[in-house]
Formats: C-alpha cells, structure tokens, sequence
C-alpha cells in the first residue's frame, strides 16, 4: 500500500511516498532556516507562507523521486497537530485536496506519533518500548504497546529539550537551529567547566524541566562573560543529557521495560546517544534512534503513523470526512 505522508506542523515542509509503512520511496524536506536565522526562532506568519510556496513542489518532487503518479497513491496521510496553526492549515488543505480530487481516504496523524513510529521504518519494531521523544516542541516519554496503543508517562514541565538547546544557543551567539550549533561548539568544550545542577521537578521524579537550566545559562553569560562560549555549551549539553538519559532509565526501570527508542530532533544529538547506549547497555537493555534524516521532522514518519492507522480500522469515517477534519494547534495524543 502506497502513502504519500505530507508535514508541516513546524518550520519543514515535507512530504514523503512510503509503501506498507516501512519502505520509503522518496522523501522530501525543504527547511527554511534562511527564513528564521535572522529572528533567531521561527516566525510563525513566515513559516506559513512559506509552506504555501513549497508545498506544491515538494510533494512533486515527492511524488517524482518515488516514479509514482498522484492516482498510484492508496491513501494520504497528513499532520493535523499539533504546532503551528497557520503551517499546519497549509499542509491539511493540501492532502485534503488531493485525497478528495483522487477519491482516497485521507489520514490525520499526531505529530508525535510519527516521531515515536520514525524507528520502525525500514527495521521491526520489538513491542512494548519506551519512547523518549525529544524534540523543540515536545520532551516525554511514551509507552508503546503496538503501533497505534502508546501513552504518556511523563513530560516536560516548561521548555522542551530542542527548545533549551535552541534557546541557549541563542544566549552564545551560536546562531538558529541551535541544536547542532550546540552540538559542534560542546565538541570544543569541557563539559565540566559549569557544574549546572541536573533540574528536577518536586513530586515527580519521571517529569523534566529545562528552564532552571536555561537560566543558569545566562546567569553565565551574564556574571561570567568571558567565559569560552565552548566550555558553556559542552556544560550545557552534558547536563540536557543527563537528565534525559536518567528520566529515561528511572522510567524504564518503573515501567519494566527494557527496550528503549529515541525520537525526535534532539535524538541527533550524538553525546545523548552515545551515553544513552553506554547506560541503558549496562544494564542490559537495548536502544535504537531513527536515521538523523527521520528524527527531524518529515513526511516518512507520518506516512508510516497513517498507515498503521490506516491499517487498524480502514472503515473508520474520520478518514473520509473530510468537512469535520481541522488542524489542532494543541492536539493531544489519544487514540
Ligand atoms: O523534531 P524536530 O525537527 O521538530 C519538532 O517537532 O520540534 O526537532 C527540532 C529540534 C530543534 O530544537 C533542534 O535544535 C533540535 O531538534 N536538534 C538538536 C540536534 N539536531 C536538532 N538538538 C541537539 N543536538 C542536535 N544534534
Ligand atoms: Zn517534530
């Protein structure tokens, strides 16, 4: 079964042609980072129109690197929340349109879902799992029974992880998306320069917060200021790490579960991998993360989440009602 999974929920316009959830035929991306940079964050009227520009082309381009024709499409996925509500409006009248022109079922997804499921493309996914999903606009940890049975344990309390890194970034002059600017200036650091305390959040161990870290940040940047913006960001980022590597075996341990999968931007981040692999290893647990191309966001993984939907209940009218269907910018995770 063919489908064509379109994205724009954030700042990436994307869509993508994978059959049976798992083999991707193509899978295109166009970032706008040239938009954002000079804001330093996205800007949300922008993002939108510039979703309008490129959706047309990338899922062209989708469709051609695929070698499909629109009518080959079995179904069509889309994101319908949650993030920005202009962006997301851009692609859902898009796969509305298309889905009705072509008389095919047209599948909302959760963002979040496609994150979780981004693993399982092109490999089997062993059930149950944790999912650590860390990305700008979300931290949380799921449990994940089968494709479509997933719950939240746990979440962030304020920033989400991507965000503090983006946000810190922001503070060192690193430029936007801060993530791998991080990444590459910590590369030069000593992590040990700043000891932050790792955040914690009274009365529940398994939840995160980012914005006590933050502020240390610029407490730094602010009575310290000619400390080596390397030394801030490699403290910076072996903290974010040991509090997502740590909420994540307390959580794994609690729950029982010993296989652990990575979602989302920041699961590029190749310190919280290397140390996520170190740790849930000793214990004799396991853990995979999707290809960086699938953490950040883009069309596979939720042409993946549409078809196991898709798959657990085709009659089901929400994939042909098309004048009921809406974006949600707040959206939550049920099934
Ligand atoms: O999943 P994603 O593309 O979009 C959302 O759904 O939010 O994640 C984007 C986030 C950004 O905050 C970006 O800074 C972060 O992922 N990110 C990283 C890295 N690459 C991207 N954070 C830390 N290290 C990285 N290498
Ligand atoms: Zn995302």
């Amino acid at each position: 079964m063919l489908v064509l999974g379109i994205e724009s929920s954030c700042d990436e316009t994307a869509a993508a042609v994978v059959e049976d959830g798992r083999t991707i035929l193509s899978n295109v991306i166009a970032t706008q980072y040239d938009v954002h940079t000079k804001y330093g964050g996205i800007v949300p009227e922008l993002a939108s129109r510039r979703h309008v520009e490129n959706i047309p082309v990338v899922i062209g381009e989708a469709l051609n690197n695929a070698k499909v024709n629109l009518g080959d499409i079995d179904i069509f996925a889309v994101t319908k929340g949650p993030g920005l509500l202009g962006a997301l409006l851009v692609g859902l009248s898009t796969a509305k349109g298309l889905a009705w022109a072509e008389k095919k079922p047209l599948v909302p997804v959760h963002h979040i879902h496609g994150h979780i499921l981004a693993a399982g493309i092109g490999k089997d996914l062993e059930f149950p799992f944790l999912s650590l999903v860390v990305s700008g606009g979300h931290t949380s940890l799921y449990l994940v029974e089968t494709e479509t049975t997933i719950s939240e344990i746990s979440s962030t309390r304020d920033d989400a992880a991507g965000e503090a890194f983006d946000k810190a970034a922001k503070m060192l002059g690193l430029g936007f998306p801060g993530g791998p600017a991080i990444e590459r200036e910590a590369k030069k650091g000593d992590a040990k320069s700043f000891p932050f305390t790792l955040p914690q959040v009274k009365n529940d161990r398994l939840a995160f917060s980012f914005s006590g870290l933050k502020t240390a940040v610029r407490n730094v940047t602010q009575k310290t200021p000619d400390a080596k913006v390397c030394d801030v960001a490699a403290s910076f980022q072996s903290t974010a790490v040991d509090l997502l590597v740590q909420k994540t075996l307390m959580a794994a341990d609690q729950f029982g579960l010993r296989r652990i999968v990575l979602a989302g931007g920041v699961a590029c981040n190749s310190l919280l991998r290397e140390q996520m692999q170190k740790e849930v290893l000793a214990k004799g647990y396991s853990v995979i993360w999707p290809a960086p191309i699938l953490c950040t966001d883009n069309g596979a993984m939720i042409a993946t989440a549409g078809y196991y939907l898709y798959k657990a209940n085709p009659a089901n009218p929400i994939f042909t009602d098309f004048n009921s269907l809406d974006a949600e910018a707040n959206l939550p995770l049920t099934f």
